[in-house]
């Protein structure tokens, strides 16, 4: 099937068959576990945004203050109007979705988000457009600090273009966090074809170990997962239909910035400050890096990077640099995922 029949039928599927997440087929676009700070800021928001909710994670990372996010394939604006409050009056979210119908939902209640917030004026946009092609909602080169996106990466019909686009537009040391539907294999081309099946974020989820190499290819050596969820499906046919597939909800996290593929050790050691707005006693880098105020710890040179080189950097002390090296770090390599079971995160 032609990609832009693929992404037609998305279009209508979003546009037109699902009128609610209650209209989900599958459990593949939800999501279980919301922190608290989420919960309470999700009461205040319309209910319309939140009943044309289908995402299937927590795609907001900490220490968002001020900072300029763009989130992809932005929906009914459920996640970019919880960036909204987060990011602050001074911060600036873009949601970018091709559904016109989604985005007329997102953009009717900017004005009563804007109020809900206590700001002088809107901080969130919904612009038109492609994720394979960001230029297409006027996303500049290296310009934006976060890309989230929830539960929409699997829909794209060219991923090699997708992750392109997002490394583009990020500012060196910004990051990408995503929450995404992951196969344990490559989905056969017969249930790519299946419009229900792509449309619950199914069959066009990407086989893990593709996508360590889609981002191996773009130089993003090192990314790191946060959670990992196998989906249940719920729905008899559609679980005969994929027979033995595994498909797996993940939290994931990829910065831009020069690091190996992988885990050197260079004697760096980093110390958590504490001072994350909302995170006085940890800080959870992925599902093997957690923190503790004030407790140093001995940390390979990309986690070194990924706290020192990015927005992270502030909130941690990090002694030492890559000039000495004392071989490989201890604890392993960078991802190499033989299965989603033994998700290792990206590294050590
Ligand atoms: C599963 S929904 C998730 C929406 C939203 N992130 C949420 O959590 O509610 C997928 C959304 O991605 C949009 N989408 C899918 N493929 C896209 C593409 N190639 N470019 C832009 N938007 C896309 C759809 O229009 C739809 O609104």
């Amino acid at each position: 099937m032609a990609s832009s029949e693929t992404r037609a039928q998305v279009q209508d599927y979003y546009g037109t068959q699902l009128q609610t997440s209650q209209d989900l087929l599958t459990n593949a676009c939800c999501t279980d576990d919301v922190p608290l700070a989420h919960r309470r800021i999700l009461a205040q928001l319309e209910s319309e945004v939140l009943e044309k909710y289908y995402g299937c994670g927590v795609c907001i990372p900490d220490a968002i203050e001020g900072i300029t996010v763009l989130d992809l394939g932005s929906g009914s604006g459920r996640d970019a109007y919880l960036l909204s409050k987060l990011v602050g009056e001074n911060g600036h979210v873009i949601g970018v979705d091709m559904t016109e119908e989604q985005l007329d939902v997102a953009r009717r209640h900017i004005d009563a988000h804007t109020v809900t917030f206590g700001y002088s004026k809107p901080n969130v946009e919904f612009r038109h457009g492609y994720i394979e092609d960001l230029q297409s909602a006027n996303i500049p080169d290296n310009s934006v600090d976060l890309v989230v996106s929830n539960c929409v990466l699997n829909l794209s019909t060219d991923k090699d273009a997708t992750y392109r686009e997002i490394f583009r537009v990020l500012k060196p040391g910004g990051e990408l966090f995503i929450a995404d539907v992951f196969a344990d294999r490559r989905v056969p081309e017969t249930l790519r074809q299946d419009p229900i099946l792509y449309g619950e974020c199914l069959s066009g989820a990407m086989y893990t170990e593709d996508f360590r190499r889609l981002l191996l290819r773009l130089g993003i050596n090192d990314y790191r997962v946060l959670s990992s969820r196998r989906l249940t499906i719920n729905n008899a046919e559609i679980e005969e239909k994929v027979g033995n597939i595994g498909f797996y909800s993940l939290t994931v996290r990829a910065f831009k910035l020069d690091i190996e593929d992988k885990c050197e050790d260079h004697g760096q050691v980093a110390t958590y400050l504490g001072t994350i707005p909302g995170q006085p006693n940890k800080f959870v880098l992925d599902d093997h890096h957690t923190f503790e105020t004030g407790r140093p710890m001995l940390v390979c040179g990309n986690t070194a990077a990924m706290v020192a080189d990015t927005r992270y950097g502030s909130y941690f002390k990090v002694l030492g640099d890559t000039s000495q090296h004392f071989g490989l770090f201890d604890r392993g390599t960078a991802p190499v995922v033989a299965s989603v079971d033994a998700l290792p995160g990206g590294c050590c």
